[in-house]
């Protein structure tokens, strides 16, 4: 049976990945879209959604924005990475897309799917964690209806917004803090392990091959990425972060984990944001995550490839 899905994101290059992955794959089952302030204001990353189940022809996915800031303080953005719209690189124009928003916010719609939804549902979170944070504070009665939470966010070592802090989990420490804490499952693909699956001009190549418009707008966002990471942090590929966590669910022998006690730096002078991700069991606390380890990248990349061949296909 196909695990039924709500991905909640930021969208965002890798994000927009992780949409074609879960809308495309029969393992999955996708719920509802929810959109979050994160690589841009919610304004855009919800347009960035529709804008990509336009392109990609994923219909009646109901999209519905949430939060326009964090738990507390003000919004960061990640722009210097995505660009000013959110999703920089590929021309969309200026026309409304034609896959619409949901009239519900993203709380309201989430609350409906749990209460009505025939099985527990498991949420893909890929931006910052305000949107899930927010609904199990508001309803402690539901969680029971989370199977489990799957994030892209944290690492086992540095960050990549701050030495210590990985971007997602900078957003909004005070909401990963709730969610690695709220005793639902929790699995957890950070930087450790997103930073090893690379969009090398090979992958970009099979995907250009596909010769779909589909393809042609995928290469876009790879090459506008590829451009700001090698500026940003000199790196020669760009890392597809997010849809490990899709993929994790649709075939989960392709990353291991690790069980372990993970917690959320909230105050730290130099380190606010930082997973500590207690591999060696020192601090004798108890588990509360598996975290993605080792992946099988070629196998990742079969099926990110395959996803957008189907999608474009349709
Ligand atoms: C995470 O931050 C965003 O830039 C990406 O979409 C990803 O979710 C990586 O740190
Ligand atoms: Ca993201």
């Amino acid at each position: 049976m196909a695990v039924p899905v709500i991905l909640d994101c930021d969208p965002g290059h890798d994000d927009a990945f992780n949409i074609l992955l879960a809308a495309a794959h029969p393992a999955i089952d996708l719920l509802a879209i929810t959109t979050v302030a994160g690589n841009q204001t919610v304004e855009s990353t919800t347009l960035n959604a529709r804008r990509v189940c336009t392109v990609a022809g994923i219909e009646g996915v109901p999209i519905a924005p949430g939060r326009d800031r964090p738990l507390h303080g003000a919004p960061l953005a990640g722009e210097n990475i995505h660009g000013d719209s959110g999703l920089d690189g590929p021309g969309f124009g200026d026309d409304e897309p034609r896959v619409p928003r949901d009239p519900r916010d993203a709380l309201t719609l989430v609350r409906d799917i749990l209460r009505t939804h025939p099985a527990p549902v498991t949420l893909v979170a890929t931006g910052p964690l305000s949107n899930v944070a927010t609904l199990l504070l508001a309803h402690p009665e539901l969680s029971h209806r989370i199977e489990r939470i799957v994030l892209m966010g944290g690492s086992t070592g540095r960050g990549n917004t701050t030495p210590a802090a990985e971007f997602n989990i900078l957003c909004d420490p005070e909401a990963a803090d709730i969610v690695f804490s709220c005793g639902r499952p929790v699995t957890m693909f950070g930087l450790n392990a997103t930073h090893q699956v690379r969009a090398t001009p090979e992958i970009v190549s099979r995907i250009a091959s596909l010769g779909t418009p589909l393809a042609r707008l995928c290469v876009e966002l790879l090459t506008y990425f590829a451009g700001t990471y090698r500026e940003v942090y000199g790196f020669e590929t760009p890392p597809l972060h997010d849809p490990l966590t899709v993929a994790h669910l649709i075939d989960p022998s392709l990353i291991s984990l690790v069980r372990a006690p993970v917690t959320v730096e909230l105050a730290g002078a130099h380190t606010r944001g930082a997973t500590l991700v207690d591999l060696d069991g020192v601090t004798g606390r108890p588990a509360n995550a598996e975290v993605g380890m080792e992946v099988d990248v070629p196998g990742f990349w079969d099926l990110m490839i395959e996803a957008v061949r189907v999608l474009g296909d349709r």
